[in-house]
């Protein structure tokens, strides 16, 4: 019997609620599809912070042990970070994105897959109208540990400037940096993605018409397009790419692009499927693959068994797909979401004034309603 070791961060915020739900998923479709599966917890985001605190030590969002247990495991789970509780004015102060920064780059994950799916009964809990929803079915791929978010940075207190007397005050910057070959594998990844796609298209988004690195992206794009002819490719100015998502968002099949604009346009594609808790990711590159939810820690909603746990069970699903290439297993959970769907069950977040009142639940009755319909 094929047996995997998985890691499981839980993090901050509903992180410990989502992922319980989503383990208790991975458990039922093991037994059904006959492998067998280790899972253990381990401390990232404010809570490895505070276990630093608590035990003396110096504050870190990832602690060693941590990477080491990700190194080790043959997939990584991973919940959500950050939290009120971390915020801080001081600039040196450990933030807990920091711990999803540092694992992403430090198991060498470049490539982010996050689609975005379009459940035909939550259509109408879309900001959007229906009618555009129709046949929404996308794959957005991000550049995962390149861009502003791990260029250099830089902050000078009392920085000389063009303001009054000469002063500026506080100075930052964030250089967006990115290398050829950086570009290259991520590209290359998103138009094999395409040419296997049905619709076939592959929408490169970037600013080629202001960044340098936006210009050697198109470049690279461009170049590789011809590798592809099969593939249907077109660019788009990210500016443009976000009004297009909500004008036509049907148009679109794969779209690949840098970390900070992935970032947004994935938040932004979150709204067709009616909530950003419907958005499962998965990371994938050179070490231990991971998987997420697209969403954050929601600390509002953190403790009240209310948030929605789909986003964290679908990214369980792509990790028994990519992760364990359990594909049946993958399915099977992905069926059953869909099954819970049409059956009317909805958390808060997907819930609209068509829903009745005794069709919402709360965290742990929807990861119940999942498990039930996992056959
Ligand atoms: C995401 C999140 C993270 C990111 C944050 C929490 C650092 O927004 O995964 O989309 O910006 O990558
Ligand atoms: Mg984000």
């Amino acid at each position: 019997m094929a047996s995997y070791t998985i890691c499981c961060l839980p993090g901050d915020g509903i992180g410990p609620e989502i992922i319980a739900e989503a383990k208790r998923v991975l458990e039922r479709v093991a037994e059904l599809e006959g492998f067998s599966l280790t899972m253990e917890d381990h401390l990232i985001g404010g809570a490895a912070i505070d276990a630093c605190l608590a035990a003396g030590e110096p504050a870190t969002a990832l602690p060693a042990a941590t990477l080491e247990a990700a190194r080790a495991a043959d997939a990584v789970l991973l919940a959500s970070v950050g939290g009120p509780a971390w915020e801080s004015d001081d600039p040196a102060a450990p933030r807990p994105e920091q711990g999803l920064l540092a694992i992403r780059s430090e198991l060498g994950l470049y490539l982010n897959l996050r689609p975005v799916k379009v459940y035909a009964p939550l259509r109408s809990a879309s900001a959007l109208k229906p009618e555009l929803l129709e046949g929404v079915d996308l794959l957005i791929v991000r550049e995962l540990t390149g861009g502003l978010y791990f260029g250099a940075k830089e902050r000078i207190e009392d920085a000389p400037g063009a303001g009054e007397d000469g002063a500026c005050g506080v100075w930052c910057s964030d250089a967006m940096e990115y290398g050829e070959w950086e570009v290259e594998r991520v590209l290359r990844w998103a138009f094999e993605c395409a040419s296997r796609r049905p619709r076939g298209r592959l929408t490169s988004v970037d600013k080629a018409n202001v960044l340098f690195t936006s210009r050697l992206w198109r470049e690279v794009a461009h170049r590789l397009a011809t590798e592809w002819p099969e593939v249907d490719y077109e660019d788009l100015y990210v500016d443009n790419a976000a009004m297009q998502l909500v004008a036509e968002p049907a148009h679109f099949d794969v779209i690949c692009t840098e970390n900070t604009f992935g970032d947004i346009l994935s938040d932004e594609a979150a709204q067709l499927t009616g909530s950003l808790g419907m958005l499962a990711s998965a990371s994938l590159g050179r070490g231990t693959p991971l998987f997420e939810p697209s969403h954050g820690s929601a600390p509002d909603l953190a403790g009240r068994d209310v948030a929605n746990p789909l986003a964290q069970i679908l990214s369980a699903a792509l990790l028994l797909r990519h992760g364990l290439l359990e594909e049946d297993a993958a399915a099977r959970i992905e069926r059953a979401v869909e099954r819970v769907l049409e059956d009317g069950w909805r958390t808060a977040d997907i819930a609209d004034e068509t829903t009745p009142a005794d069709r919402v639940l709360g965290t742990r009755a929807m990861g119940d309603k999942v498990l039930e319909a996992l056959v």
